[in-house]
């Protein structure tokens, strides 16, 4: 598709998205009137208006950079001669989101989708970052279809303790597990808390909010090589000053770039850098704003047989985001991976893809972004495993799991939900055993609400202090895109709507082969239909929970769907229509 000229796109400035009631030219110049106000003069105002999606706040440290973004940012709007106007939405930072930032993800995504079409803008740029603010920003930047491009705010940098390189957050989960083995000391642990996290940006390893930026270039909503220079960097800004500039000239529309062709280029990015487990649930609420786009589970197990793992960065592997910079970031990823893309997408910039990677150099050698003939892993680092415990699939992460637990048959610990969990884990007197499997129920999208991180559950004491690293777990949340281990995630349906993991019972045997993609409960049939009858009958409004009495939580209740479809809301969804 050829990149869009001036004449293809009308300036609106002022005029967008006018009021349709009423007298217009009165509206109009009522807008102008109150604007002026703020110092503009006609000039300024007389020309295309490009909004700037600003999520700074007091408790979102991973975007402490964004008044500096908004500066280069608007400097490339204006250099290209249109206006910049930013306005705010709201900021969701993954420690000060409570209950859950995922819980919150849909509400920004329609703060965002309405905002877009409030104020008058001939495109926008989505300033995001944490984990949930990039998805929440392209869920509500596609239901708008306003010409938009996302920038990222960039990963942080890594920090140092006592000569080692540590960095968030795969490292705060290492740390923490040796405290609570005993290998490290109050005063360590408080000292290694200096150092995780030491400049602004998102978390510096391969989670969600990295997995994220890498596939807003893979999507082809982001500019290439934007997703990996560090927050607090040069080549950062400049990336902001591009996003501005390319922002002011006419750009393509959300659902002219995100097809089902650029969701199956950021489905292989994905597999190949070991991407973050929310990315999958992310990536189908996505599509799911997408008319007619049906994205399934199904979609990321096939593409994931033919891609190979070849970004090595924890928790994968063993490097950093600012590793992945220096080594060429996305651009010589995708060149690598070019065998197995789309390259007839089409990008932000109205090039293809494939027109796009043409015009890079060719890549220098290094050890980060391996070649397809030398993978970390020859495939499937992410993997969806269906069986009768998880009728509408589940997932998991085998690149970050010990290889000896890809098949295995044990028995079932089941803590009723994260309460439970958390008082009985490190009880003394737990019958657990390493070759148990833990169990979470009720964790999922109706169950906590929102699908806490808590699926990562931690190696019972007794057993970490005899040296378990890993074990089995099973639950229908999910886990931060940082951690590891052999930890099934979203399974769904959710025990709190009825699904099988409602009716796990301790001492059940559970079984799980990676290589045939199997989940079994190992009990009959008949007993398995006994139990969900008898769920059912207990549970006569469809639900295990107390239907939340009033706002938001009562909304979330009532109408998110499975994390199979993306944790959506039923009715922000246009896939089906
Ligand atoms: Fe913001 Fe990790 S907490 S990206
Ligand atoms: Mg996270």
């Amino acid at each position: 598709m050829a990149a869009p000229t001036t004449t293809d796109q009308e300036v609106s400035g002022l005029r967008a998205g006018l009021t349709n009631y009423g007298d217009p030219d009165f509206a109009l110049f009522l807008r102008k009137a109150f604007i002026k106000g703020a110092g503009y003069s006609d000039d300024a105002l007389d020309r295309r208006i490009v909004g700037i999606l600003d999520t700074q706040s007091g408790y979102n440290p991973c975007h402490a950079n964004v008044p500096q973004l908004l500066e280069a940012v608007k400097r490339g709007v204006m250099l290209q001669g249109a206006l910049p106007v930013t306005f705010p939405t709201i900021s969701l930072h993954e420690s000060f989101s409570y209950p859950t930032s995922m819980f919150l993800r849909n509400l920004m995504s329609m703060d965002t989708e309405e905002m877009i079409k409030a104020a008058p803008m001939d495109a926008v740029i989505l300033i995001g970052g944490c984990d949930k603010t990039v998805p929440a920003e392209l869920m509500g930047a596609i239901s708008a279809d306003l010409p938009a491009i996302q920038l990222v705010v960039g990963p942080m940098v890594t920090g140092s303790h006592r000569g080692v390189r540590v960095g968030a957050c795969t490292d705060c989960r290492g740390y923490w597990a040796k405290y609570r083995a005993g290998e490290i000391d109050i005063e360590e642990i408080g000292n290694v808390g200096n150092e995780l996290v030491p400049s602004s940006g998102t978390c510096g390893v391969m989670g969600t909010a990295s997995t994220m930026a890498c596939i807003t270039e893979a999507l082809g909503i982001a500019p290439l090589g934007s997703a990996c220079p560090p927050a607090n960097g040069s080549q950062r800004l400049r990336v902001a000053e591009l996003t501005g500039k390319l922002a002011a000239k006419p750009l393509l529309r959300p659902t002219e770039i995100i097809t089902r062709k650029s969701f199956e280029n950021a489905i292989t990015v994905l597999q190949a850098i070991g991407g973050s487990t929310n990315a999958v649930v992310h990536l189908l609420a996505i599509a799911g704003r997408v008319p007619g786009l049906d994205l399934t589970l199904d979609d990321f197990d096939r593409i994931g047989r033919k891609t190979p793992l070849l970004v090595d960065l924890k928790p994968s592997g063993v490097n950093y985001m600012e590793d992945f910079y220096k080594a060429g970031g996305v651009p010589v990823l995708l060149k690598q991976l070019a065998p197995l893309l789309h390259l007839d997408s089409v990008t932000i910039t109205g090039r293809t893809l494939g027109e796009e990677l043409a015009m890079l150099p060719t890549p220098f050698d290094q050890s980060i972004v391996r070649p397809l003939s030398d993978p970390l892993v020859p495939n499937s680092s992410l993997v969806v495993l269906q069986g009768n415990l998880a009728p509408s699939g589940c997932i998991l992460k085998q690149s970050a799991m010990s290889a000896s637990l890809k098949h295995h048959r044990g028995k079932a610990v089941v803590f009723k939900d994260a309460d439970d969990m958390l008082a009985r884990i490190d009880d003394p007197n737990l019958e657990v055993e390493p070759g148990s499997v833990l169990v979470l129920q009720n964790i999922g999208p109706v169950g906590h609400p929102g699908m806490p991180e808590a699926g990562y559950l931690p190696i019972p004491k007794k057993l970490a202090r005899h040296g378990v690293k890993d074990m089995l777990r099973i639950s229908d949340g999910r886990m931060s895109g940082t951690a590891s281990g052999a930890v099934i995630l979203h399974v769904s349906p959710e025990a709190a709507v009825g699904g099988p993991l409602a009716v796990v019972e301790s001492g059940d045997e559970i079984a799980l082969d990676v290589q045939t993609r199997s989940l079994q409960l190992c009990i009959p049939d008949s007993e398995l239909e006994r139990r969900l009858v008898a769920w059912k009958a207990a549970n006569p409004t469809g639900t295990g929970r107390k239907r939340p009495e009033r706002g938001y939580r009562q909304l979330y209740h009532d109408r998110v769907v499975q994390a199979d479809k993306g944790a959506d809301f039923d009715f922000l969804r246009s896939a089906d229509k």
